[in-house]
């Protein structure tokens, strides 16, 4: 049941204008998405970020990111900085990025260490988020310090934190409902795959000039493959291909392939299990905000956004292959370097468009699309499910 936030409601109109609201709601052949304040106005995506980015599960690292006891990750996540901590016992804590002096971000860039010793005045946390010790908080060389748990209400903020296959995502809200709840519509649909044999393998990061919408709304359609991504269209033409169709929160889109091919399928070792049909499928999905995974025979491939302002996107791209051998034989190194190099050409191919997508929406003679009913219903539904998600109450 949609149970919008008076206010808030209120808020989404004046930013996106009653004919740019009206017009989201609209069927296809009427509607042109969200107009271009969504993907240029700060204060639309101060709205995305409170309302959606830190009131929803947000994928943020595979566990194999995090070495040994002390691997620290810093992330901006709806707009606020966090950090993902392996502490001594192994687990992996997420805290609010910040000192609880004077709120000084404490880790800048992910690395490795025994305690969080804030650059400024020096108060150090274990890596459990416990103060240890403050120097010269009551006077000139006093050191106080917390051996015995008693600074409980001095700790670093904490996060709620949850992984599920070597992912781990965090709700900042702590009000979300559980993980595998907002997975399922994707775990019904992908069944044939045995998700628990995933390994890491590596990621890659790119910073795009370009709305973290825009990059969703790429990601789900099918339509430009056969203009921008010639490698792609050769694995599988345009007449395997669909629109692709929203479960509730969740995106799912697949095709299958006339034959596996290079990056694909044809060097690393498969799911077990698959059927002929499976094993040449290609299927994608999006959890909404922020969990976007391929999948194919031999892989498992997450594309995280980030928004770091209306024009630009953080993103990451985690690679999974099947298998403990897949991860670490040494006979499937080239089949590993295959996979990594065909995305990170595919996605580069994306970055260049996706910039002047963003470009074109400063256009003062354009404000939303010409949607194609057979290519574009799912990103006319992510308007929909975007404006919901920030009214909810
Ligand atoms: S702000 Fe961190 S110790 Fe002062
Ligand atoms: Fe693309």
């Amino acid at each position: 049941m949609h149970t919008p936030d008076p206010i808030i409601a209120a808020q989404v109109k004046q930013l996106l204008g009653e004919d740019g609201y009206a017009q989201a709601f609209a069927p296809i052949d009427q509607a042109t998405g969200l107009p271009n304040a969504a993907y240029w106005s700060k204060d639309w995506l101060a709205l995305e970020n409170k309302r959606i980015f830190q009131r929803s599960w947000v994928f943020v690292m595979a566990d194999a990111e995090l070495e040994g006891p002390g691997a620290i990750k810093p992330l901006d996540v709806g707009g606020t900085p966090i950090m993902l901590v392996r502490g001594e016992d192994g687990q992996v804590r997420a805290f609010h990025n910040v000192c609880r002096h004077r709120g000084t971000q404490l880790v800048g860039e992910a690395c490795a260490a025994n305690t969080i010793t804030c650059p400024y005045h020096a108060w150090a946390y274990r890596l459990d988020g416990t103060l240890k010790s403050r120097p010269h908080f009551h006077g000139p060389n006093q050191l106080e310090r917390f051996d015995n748990g008693e600074a409980e209400d001095l700790a670093l903020y904490p996060i709620r934190c949850e992984s599920w296959n070597g992912c781990h995502f965090v709700d900042l809200s702590g009000q979300a409902p559980d993980l595998t709840t907002w997975m399922a519509p994707m775990l019904k649909r992908t069944s044939a795959f045995d998700f628990s044999n995933i390994r890491w393998i590596g990621k890659r990061s790119y910073t795009i000039k370009s709305n973290w919408k825009l990059v969703l709304e790429n990601y789900m359609e099918g339509y430009h493959v056969f203009a921008a991504h010639p490698r792609l269209i050769a694995h599988a033409p345009m007449d395997v291909r669909w629109s692709g169709e929203w479960s509730e929160n969740v995106f799912y889109n697949d095709y299958v392939a006339p034959e596996i091919t290079k990056g694909r399928g044809d060097a690393l070792p498969h799911y077990p299990g698959l059927s002929n049909e499976d094993s040449r499928r290609g299927l994608w999905f999006v959890c909404l905000p922020n969990f976007a995974v391929e999948v194919f025979a031999d892989q498992f491939v997450v594309m995280a956004t980030h928004p770091i302002s209306p024009d630009e996107t953080y993103e990451e791209l985690h690679f999974f292959v099947v298998g403990d051998d897949a991860a670490a034989g040494d006979k499937y190194a080239r089949g590993r370097e295959e996979l990594i190099s065909m995305w990170d050409d595919l996605n580069m191919e994306d970055v260049e468009l996706l910039e002047r997508l963003q470009r074109g929406r400063r256009s003062a003679a354009f404000d939303g699309s010409i949607m194609s009913p057979a290519w574009e219903g799912p990103a006319h539904e992510l308007a929909q499910q975007v404006i919901r998600a920030i009214e909810r109450e």
